[in-house]
């Protein structure tokens, strides 16, 4: 690297600079965030014209997930760079190649040098305006969800308890006929069929109120430990009928929160209940718990199929389900999102392809 000999070379270098500079300020300023890609080139186009050779340099910008070039680099003789911070943190890289053979007459100069670093600060600072927009579009979207489902609490509660009172006499009224028929086979095995039907829309209809938290809250402080243990004890039968391995994984023998202890038992019930579903036979089903600061952490793993990515979103929806029709309501996942809004947690799902999924549960204490 050299510096600028004349004063003529150096106020020379000193415009153009000044030049790059002023235009980089210009297309940061104009950028449009969701096509960045397009801002980038501009950049690395307009330091590209300010260097001394424009003709013998190309400009490589280099970011997570996108990469600009302002031409084909084949082979470099000489190069300077700087690295992107965003948040303090090197997430970039933009360079300056010289492609001529030559370099003893192509070099760069000192001034180049911090330009390029005057450059990649910009392109940080947007970097990081871009990572702020997201945060808050994210925040939004999941504000929009929790709105969403707090409409649909509110109508499938109207729609549960209408179902109730007819759903009662349905299955009191085939009760009746079931006795008065013993005799006759066909018909009682007909009625068997209304019963346990009866009996299932009611489970759902029951789900349905939990979910819009009709079911009365009970907040005590309670021991999560015991909760999962007894929990686990009877989900043992279902763990081995479906010839799924578990471990509950608890370090600590006292986890106490504030909660209503019919609704965590039913928060650890239906997300093992799902993991065992989606279990492979003879994979594991893992249960932990433990606590950070002033929260208690529920985690429940297994190694099932885990969960596309565009699915995340419709996860906590009622009557969302992939399982074949009657077999899944759709209803789990939203009974344990309305029960963890209501304790002021959070639940999130976390999906490897490969090794399955993780749900994990926050609750405050
Ligand atoms: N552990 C899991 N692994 C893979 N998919 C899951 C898991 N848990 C839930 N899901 C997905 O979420 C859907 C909704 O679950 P849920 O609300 O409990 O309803 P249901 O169990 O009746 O289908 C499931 O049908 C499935 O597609
Ligand atoms: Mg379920």
């Amino acid at each position: 690297m050299k510096s600028a000999v004349t004063t003529k070379e150096q106020l020379r270098e000193r415009i153009k600079e000044l030049t790059c500079l002023y235009e980089v300020s210009t297309i940061i300023v104009q950028a449009d965030y969701d096509y960045i890609e397009d801002s980038l080139k501009a950049i690395a186009f307009s330091l590209k014209k300010a260097l001394q050779f424009p003709e013998k340099v190309e400009v490589y910008i280099n970011i997570p997930g996108l990469k600009v070039l302002s031409g084909t680099i084949k082979k470099t003789t000489c190069s300077i760079w700087s690295d992107i911070p965003v948040f303090n943190i090197i997430k970039g890289k933009i360079s300056a190649h010289i492609v001529s053979k030559d370099t003893s007459e192509h070099y760069f100069l000192e001034e180049e040098q911090a330009l390029i670093d005057n450059i990649s600060l910009k392109i940080g600072s947007l970097l990081e305006r871009i990572e702020i927009k997201n945060n808050a579009l994210l925040l939004k979207r999941q504000m929009e969800r929790a709105d969403r489902l707090a409409v649909l609490g509110e109508l499938t509660a109207g729609i549960a308890h209408e179902l109730n009172t007819p759903l009662a006499n349905i299955l009191g009224f085939a009760e009746l006929l079931a006795s008065d028929f013993k005799a006759n086979t066909a018909a009682s095995e007909d009625l068997n069929k209304i019963i346990q039907n009866a009996i299932f829309s009611r489970e759902v209809v029951k789900k349905l109120m939990f979910f819009s938290c009709e079911m009365p809250q009970e907040m005590t402080m309670v021991n999560l430990v015991p909760n999962i243990k007894s929990a686990i004890n009877l989900l043992d039968a279902t763990f081995r009928k479906q010839q799924v391995k578990y471990i509950v994984k608890i370090e600590e023998e006292e986890l106490w929160l504030r909660a209503d202890t019919v609704q965590l038992t039913q928060i650890i019930f239906n997300l093992t209940m799902n993991a065992i579903y989606f279990s492979p036979k003879d994979s594991l089903v893992m249960i932990e718990a433990f606590q950070i600061n002033n929260e208690i952490i529920l985690k429940i793993t297994d190694q099932g199929p885990g969960i596309p990515e565009n699915l995340h979103d419709k996860l906590f929806q009622p009557f969302f389900t992939t399982k074949p029709t009657g077999e899944g309501s759709g209803l789990g996942l939203s009974v344990v999102h309305g029960i963890v809004s209501s304790h002021k947690g959070s639940i999130t799902a976390k999906s490897n392809n490969k090794k399955g999924t993780i749900f994990e549960v926050r609750l405050p204490k």
